[in-house]
């Protein structure tokens, strides 16, 4: 089972969904309308969009975010930043957008987790509340994990290696492991991963550099 979901059984964190349908009004359940001003795709409504943020308890609305590519992009702080709330609420989108009215009335704080555009919200909140999720105290085993690795140091984490200690490929060529890591003298194998993990960044990200 996945960390998350081991942290669901246990209690860690819990979830509710609610399907904005349940909060339409007319027979056919309708949500969305055309946009003012024309154009193409639908809007989902501001009044329909309230009576489902309203079906929550207000102490469990806690903060509240709408998956847009339009959004801040999620980043390890901004995640981590989600953490220190006690309930989000969660809006996945469809079709054209949201109605602004609702957004502003409700001071919505847009997501998005990069700069493409998916058919739906719902994986973004997937992807974003993963993020959160192992970062919950006693979600990772090994508490040290998630200092380490990527972002969050705003570098990018240094490569892994385990046994065996040499390898052959398919094409018959050899590869070891770098001597350093074996040698076991601490300062140097953390001097080399420092040097990895800028090299790295430089190479690939050098935009984190820059922050
Ligand atoms: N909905 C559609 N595209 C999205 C994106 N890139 N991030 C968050 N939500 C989205």
């Amino acid at each position: 089972m996945s960390l998350s979901g081991r942290a669901l059984e246990n209690g860690t964190w819990s979830y509710d969904a609610i399907n904005i349908r349940d909060h339409a009004h007319d027979k056919h359940q309708t949500v969305d309308d055309t946009p003012y001003g024309g154009g193409a795709g639908m809007v989902l409504r501001a009044d329909i969009l309230e009576n489902a943020l309203l079906s929550i308890p207000e102490s469990k609305r806690g903060k509240l975010i709408y998956m847009s590519p339009r959004g801040r992009v999620l980043d390890q702080c901004y995640v981590q930043k989600l953490t220190q709330e006690d309930n989000i609420t969660i809006l996945c989108g469809r079709y054209e957008g949201v109605d602004q009215r609702f957004l502003d009335a409700h001071k919505v704080e847009e997501v998005s987790i990069g700069d493409y555009v998916l058919s739906g919200g719902e994986p973004a909140a997937i992807i974003t509340m993963d993020a959160c999720i192992r970062l919950l105290d006693g979600v990772m085993g090994n508490a040290d994990t998630a200092g380490d690795e990527s972002f969050s140091n705003g570098l990018l984490e240094y490569p892994h290696y385990t046994k065996p200690a040499a390898w052959t490929d398919c094409d018959k060529k050899n590869h070891d492991v770098p001597d350093v890591l074996r040698g076991g003298n601490h300062a140097e194998i953390k001097e080399w991963r420092d040097a990895q993990s800028l090299a790295l960044t430089q190479d690939r990200r050098p935009d984190l550099l820059k922050k």
